[in-house]
This record gives C-alpha cells, sequence and structure tokens, in this order.
C-alpha cells in the first residue's frame, strides 16, 4: 500500500500531511510513502530528510496520485477556487483521500467527491472518544491557533503582558480575557498565562469552569443559564438569540476592562454566535486588541474580516482563518502524527479496510462507491 503526499495548494497553506518522522511507522503497518518534490520545504521537511527515513520522492502531484492507494493532505483548496478545481482535476476513481475536508460547512465538496468516484475520509469528523483522541487533528489544530493568537495580539498590543516592577516605576501587566474556553481557548489562557498577564475566560458549557482555573485563569460568572449547552461530544450546542443578547450584555463590561480579547465560540456546523458588538469594542481602550478565531464563520465580533486586520474606535481585530499554517513545522508534525494513527487504525494486513462496525470509520467516511454515504452530510445536502 502506498500513501501520497502532496504539496498543500492553498493560499498561505505551509503544513504538510506527513512528516519524515511518520514514515517509519506507516512502513511498520506495510504502508510506504510517496512524496512530491518540496511537499515539506515550507514547513521545514526537506525531500533529504524523507528519504532518509525511507520515503520515495516523485517529481508531480500527478505522479503521487497515479501511484498512490491513500492521498493524505491537510486540506482540500475550496470548491469555485482555481486551486480547488485542480484540487478535483487531479484525483482519479478509487483513490482514498483523507483530509480537512470542512464537510458540515462545504457539503458540496463531499458531492464533487463522491462524483469522482473517491472515498474520503474527513478528519474534522472524527468522534471525540478516548479511543480517538490520538487521532484528533482539529484538536492538534486548535491548540496550535489558542497558542499564536496570544502571539499575534502581544505583537500588535502597545503594552507588555507582564508586570514589571522597574527603576522606571511598575509596569501595569496587560488585561486578558477569553471568551471560549475549548482546546483553542484553554491554550490561549495558558499561554497569556506564561507571558505574565492576568486572564479571566467564559464559556457556555458548565464543565469549563474548573479547566478554566486549573490553567490558571479567573472563570467570569454571569448569572444566565444557558440550558442544554453540550451535545454528546462535548460540542457546544447552539443558544437562542435571546440568550446571546443576555450574554453580550453581561460581558460588555469585562470586554471594556480587557485589553486583549480572543474570541473562540464556536458552534460547529453553524454561523458563530456574535459576542462582541460594535458598541462593545467602542468601550474599549484605544490600542486595545481582539484576536477573533472564529472568523472562519462569520466570527464572534461584529467588525471581525476574515484574514483582515480591521482598525474600528482605536482597536485592532484580527480574524485569522489558519494560524496553524503559520506555525507549520509544528502543525505539521502533530497533524502527521494524528492522521498515521488514523492510518495505521485503519489498515488491516497491509490493506485499507473500512469496517463500517467501527465508530471511528463509521463517523469519518463521507463518500464511498460514487455516494456520500455519511447521514449528517446527505442531509446537508438535501
Ligand atoms: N476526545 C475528546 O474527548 C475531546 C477532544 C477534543 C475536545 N474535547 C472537548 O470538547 C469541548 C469543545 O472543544 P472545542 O475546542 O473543540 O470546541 P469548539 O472549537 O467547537 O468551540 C470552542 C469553545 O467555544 C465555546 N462556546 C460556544 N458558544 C459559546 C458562547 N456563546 N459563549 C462562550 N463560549 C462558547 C464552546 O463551549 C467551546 O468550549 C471541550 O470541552 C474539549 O475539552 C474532547
Amino acid at each position: 500500500m502506498i500513501a501520497g503526499v502532496i504539496t498543500e495548494t492553498q493560499a498561505g497553506e505551509r503544513r504538510v500531511a506527513l512528516v519524515p518522522s511518520v514514515v517509519p511507522m506507516l512502513a511498520k503497518v506495510g504502508v510506504s510513502t510517496l512524496v512530491q518534490q518540496g511537499a515539506g520545504v515550507a514547513a521545514g521537511f526537506t525531500d533529504a530528510a524523507f528519504a532518509e527515513k525511507g520515503a520515495e520522492i516523485a517529481p508531480s502531484p500527478d505522479d503521487v496520485v497515479r501511484r498512490s492507494d491513500v492521498l493524505v493532505r491537510v486540506r482540500v483548496s475550496p470548491e469555485g477556487t482555481d486551486a480547488g478545481r485542480r484540487d478535483l482535476e487531479l484525483l482519479r476513481p478509487g483513490l482514498v483521500v483523507i483530509a480537512f475536508l470542512d464537510p458540515l460547512n462545504e457539503p458540496g465538496l463531499a458531492r464533487s467527491l463522491a462524483a469522482k468516484g473517491v472515498t474520503a475520509l474527513s478528519i474534522e469528523l472524527m468522534p471525540r472518544i478516548t479511543r480517538a483522541q490520538s487521532m484528533d487533528a482539529l484538536s492538534s489544530m486548535a491548540t496550535i491557533a489558542g497558542y499564536k493568537a496570544v502571539l499575534l495580539a502581544a505583537n500588535s498590543l502597545p503594552r507588555m503582558f507582564p508586570m514589571l516592577t522597574t527603576a522606571a516605576g511598575t509596569v501595569t501587566p496587560a488585561r486578558v480575557f477569553v471568551i471560549g474556553a475549548g482546546v483553542a481557548g484553554l491554550q490561549a489562557i495558558s499561554t497569556a498565562r506564561r507571558l505574565g498577564a492576568p486572564v479571566e475566560a467564559y464559556d457556555v458549557r458548565p464543565a469549563s469552569k474548573e479547566q478554566v482555573q486549573s490553567v490558571g485563569a479567573k472563570f467570569v460568572e454571569l448569572p444566565i443559564e444557558a440550558s442544554d449547552t453540550e451535545d454528546k461530544s462535548g460540542y457546544a450546542k447552539a443558544q437562542d438569540e435571546s440568550f446571546y443578547r443576555r450574554q453580550r450584555e453581561m460581558m460588555a463590561k469585562v470586554v471594556a476592562g480587557s485589553d486583549v480579547v480572543i474570541t473562540t465560540a464556536a458552534v460547529p456546523g453553524k454561523r458563530s454566535p456574535v459576542l462582541v458588538t460594535e458598541d462593545m469594542v467602542a468601550g474599549m481602550q484605544p490600542g486595545s486588541v481582539i484576536v477573533d478565531l472564529a472568523a472562519e464563520r462569520g466570527g464572534n465580533c461584529e467588525l471581525t474580516k476574515a484574514d483582515q486586520a480591521v482598525v474600528a474606535h482605536g482597536v485592532t481585530i484580527f480574524g485569522p482563518t489558519n494560524l496553524p499554517a503559520t506555525v507549520p513545522y509544528h502543525a505539521s508534525f502533530m497533524y502527521a502524527r494524528n492522521v498515521t494513527t488514523f492510518v495505521t487504525h485503519l489498515v488491516k494486513d497491509k490493506q485499507l479496510t473500512l469496517d463500517m462496525d467501527d465508530e471511528i470509520t463509521r463517523e469519518t467516511l463521507v463518500t464511498r462507491d460514487g455516494q456520500v454515504v455519511h447521514e449528517r452530510i446527505r442531509g446537508l445536502i438535501g
């Protein structure tokens, strides 16, 4: 069996789906690795490093796809873009594709992959069960996004994060507020704490309070109770607009008193709730910074524009949609480890085996035999 890797095609993408250190792990279960020349260079992995671990180097993406049984990618470029069209043209019937396919937000891609006769497994759909934790690349990438969001804020803030007592007087610390304490939010809290800032945080899920406190932040108690906050996977459920309105009213004071606000509040498959309005931005001190990690699906701040830095009322609002690509070495390392564990899980007797009695396979399999087979995605396509 051959696992192929090509250079990622999306603009600004610097990650690579497999790294040299996983090549021997795949070899152990009978999977050889074929890498397009230069595919890892932007992430810091040379062809020589891949070859040294036993990977074969191929001259072009077509070469890789022609010879591979499984194509492992980070992402497939969105439909309707030139890169997306080329990505689809490259594929062939019978090929297995494993990647972030974003099927909950882009179900049309699933339909196109099915039409191509490709068997597609989507990394985002990995079930949140203990057995699959080491395959959960969404969490790995959220960890990196949370870390880098704080660095982005620190780099732009006209203040320092730590409190310093100097001969020139006492420097007061920056105050950080994190909204949404999932994987990215908790990592943002830890990173801001390491830089010395006092941090406050809020999440709708009551279970998050203890986690927030365990990483050294103060949990902001709001006198509103969300009903039915969590689905069986631990993801937040959407609340109604009246809840979000009350949440905004109650958070306004905390936002106004913060120098940095990091928002990560996402609801899978839904538009992100607006939690910071323009009025709330206007209430912040000039020079303050908002980093909105929910920008890809509309953003948690009313003024967010995806992949832009908006300056309004003296406040800078960043809406980065792919921070993991800005830390490509470790992002690729973590992604490659997660996906290698996944491939290893799927291989039985040196063959990729799709066992529909296995929850991990069933939940991640989007297309097979020319059909979209995932119930939820079929529902979205209609
Ligand atoms: N294998 C596993 O068991 C596993 C793996 C990863 C994550 N998890 C858990 O799943 C949960 C969600 O993690 P995630 O980072 O993927 O979530 P996510 O990226 O979907 O959302 C980020 C956070 O925003 C919060 N949020 C949503 N609406 C909000 C609102 N109106 N106000 C404030 N916060 C709001 C969510 O509760 C979540 O914590 C966490 O408890 C995490 O520890 C479990």
